[in-house]
């Protein structure tokens, strides 16, 4: 994992053919402008995560911290992997080392992942690297077509997480 600095992501990005240009280089800007006044406001702690293939290193995605309460020590976590990129558990690797980073040597003392209920993949992720399901919190978010959905949190607390080997 690498942290996000401006331009790294869009050049990333660009490398991948099967993007649409246009989209993917307004939404990469936006994600980078963001990024630098989230990190400044102590938001969210973004970071790319590459992969390291035969013929170099490629961009597989993006995972952070986000929704950081200082005062609480307490972090959601977020991820997206290119679809050429899933199932191959990178998604799982990554979401453990932001996990340890943030528990281990940032001091956060509870990370949560709150999940539509439908994403299987991404509450197994989350079993996988060491989150526990906790419970679902019922008509908790408004999709764009206006239902009302539950989600599933899951979370990581310093009590219960095992400090990764480096
Ligand atoms: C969620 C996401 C990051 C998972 O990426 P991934 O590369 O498949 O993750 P991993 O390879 O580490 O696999 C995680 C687990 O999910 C399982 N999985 C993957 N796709 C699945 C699917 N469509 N249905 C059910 N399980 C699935 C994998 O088999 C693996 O479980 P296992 O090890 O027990 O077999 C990816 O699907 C994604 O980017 N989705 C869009 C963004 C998103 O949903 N973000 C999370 C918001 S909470």
């Amino acid at each position: 994992m690498h942290p996000l600095e401006s331009g790294t992501l869009i050049t990333c990005l660009l490398r991948f053919k099967g993007f649409g240009f246009v989209f993917f280089l307004l939404h990469a800007q936006n994600f980078v402008d963001r990024t630098q006044e989230s990190l400044e406001l102590e938001r969210e702690l973004p970071f790319v995560i590459s992969f390291d293939a035969a013929d170099g290193m490629r961009f597989a995605g993006v995972v952070s911290l986000h929704t950081i309460n200082t005062h609480n020590h307490c972090a959601e976590i977020g991820y997206w992997m290119h679809p050429s990129m899933r199932g191959q558990g990178i998604a799982t690797t990554a979401a453990k080392m932001i996990t340890n980073l943030g528990i281990t040597s940032i001091g956060f003392r509870r990370i949560e992942g709150v999940v539509d209920t439908d994403n299987i993949a991404s509450q197994k992720l989350l079993i996988k690297a060491g989150f526990e399901r906790e419970g679902v919190l019922k008509k908790k978010v408004t999709r764009e077509d206006g239902s009302q959905i539950d989600m599933v949190v899951l979370a990581a607390t310093s009590d219960t997480w095992k400090e990764m080997e480096s």
